[in-house]
């Protein structure tokens, strides 16, 4: 069985974070988003994986390569330009045995992979959609069952009228490959608007089991800073690359100054430095080469690598892309800061 992951998306909700660094490469923590999939797809036995890309595919692939180092063969199915959710799995077909699994490449879930195979080979099923129970549908693709957990009906960002259950699609299928006759091949096409509305139309066995577990889709800047604050605080379990460390995680290759105060959690990522005086946390997340100065606070953010913070400067609540300078006293609250962002000294993103 092989999987594929759908990658291709251009991450527009995340910008600027994602204008030079793709969604399925930014960093979760401590590792680039795919490698939590890439667990989650090696844990459940898939041995190779293709990886569906179109935007900035040369990314993806400089962190992933063939994927050895990460227990799983990889390979990329590029669209010159992007086939949609369904197209894109069209076009990695020739890649496929019979069986498969699709992840949306921007979904978290501690799911068991292996009981979702197991049933749907048990009940002859022609597609299986995983599905997770929200509070608002409409931002999702709403899928509602009968009372033995087979898939009735699909709408896709349903208008308010149409929400009649709280189950969504949680971008988690397992597919007999031979499905994927229903779709055009070379053409742009929806899995979720135009294929499963197909299969349900002719009849095809299509299951709908709840994951109750975690699930997030990372893909506005809420989520992202919210997938932070769930795996630091272990809801999301993670083994971090790094040491415990009252509370949070220390890379052994960081630096924290003896006077430097961490409130839990938090996490520091290697060759990160920071000083005595400075105050990092909850939820402060260093992925790596961040360097904080004297008493400068951070909490509730996520910083990339080579960020650097003034001395006494604040940030709170706020995603800060690549080499981004926060200069002296600055104050940065709620913000989204686009790789190489300089603010210079007293800078306030909030009200004064
Ligand atoms: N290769 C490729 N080509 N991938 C694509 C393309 C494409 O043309 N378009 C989107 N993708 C990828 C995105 O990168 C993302 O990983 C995934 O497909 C889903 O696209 P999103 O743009 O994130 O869709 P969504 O979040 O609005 O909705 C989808 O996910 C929900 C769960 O998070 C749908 O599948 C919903 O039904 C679902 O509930
Ligand atoms: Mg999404």
């Amino acid at each position: 069985m092989k999987a594929v992951i759908l990658a291709g998306g251009e991450g527009t909700r995340l910008r600027p974070l994602t204008l030079s660094t793709p969604k399925p490469v930014a960093p979760v923590v401590d590792r680039p988003f795919l490698r939590h999939q890439l667990d989650l797809l090696a844990g459940a036995g898939v041995a190779e994986v293709i990886i569906s890309v179109a935007y900035h595919p040369e990314r993806v692939e400089a962190v992933f390569g063939d994927g050895r180092a990460f227990g799983v063969r990889i390979r990329y199915a590029v669209e010159e330009t992007p086939l949609g959710t369904g197209g894109a799995v069209k076009n990695a077909s020739a890649l496929l045995d019979e069986r498969t699994i699709v992840l949306n490449g921007d979904i978290l879930a501690d799911l068991d992979l292996r009981a979702v195979v197991a049933r749907h080979e048990a009940q002859g099923a022609a597609a299986t959609i995983v599905l997770t129970p929200v509070s608002n549908p409409s931002a999702y693709g709403l899928v509602e069952t009968d009372l033995e957990g087979r898939v009735l009906r699909f709408v896709e960002k349903p208008r308010p009228e149409q929400i009649r259950s709280n189950t969504i699609n949680a971008g988690i299928y397992i597919l007999e490959t031979r499905v994927l006759e229903l779709m055009p091949p070379g053409e742009k096409h929806s899995i979720e608007r135009q294929f499963f509305p197909a299969l349900l139309a002719r009849g095809d066995r299509v299951l709908g089991p709840t994951h109750e577990g975690y699930w997030i889709d990372i893909g506005t800047p809420q989520k992202y800073l919210q997938v932070h604050r769930d795996i630091l605080a272990g809801r999301f379990a993670v083994t971090l690359d790094g040491a415990p460390r009252g509370g949070g995680w220390v890379h052994p290759e960081a630096r924290v100054a003896p006077g430097a105060v961490l409130e839990a959690p938090f996490y520091v990522g290697p060759g990160s430095e920071v000083e005595a005086g400075a105050h990092l946390g909850p939820d402060a997340v260093l992925v790596a080469d961040v360097r904080v100065a004297a008493g400068a606070r951070i909490r509730d953010s996520v910083l990339w690598r080579g960020d650097t913070v003034g001395p006494e400067a604040e940030i709170g609540g706020s995603l800060l892309g690549p080499d981004v300078r926060v200069g002296r006293k600055a104050r940065v609250e709620g913000a989204l800061l686009g790789e190489g962002t300089v603010l210079s000294d007293f800078s306030r993103t909030c009200r004064p």
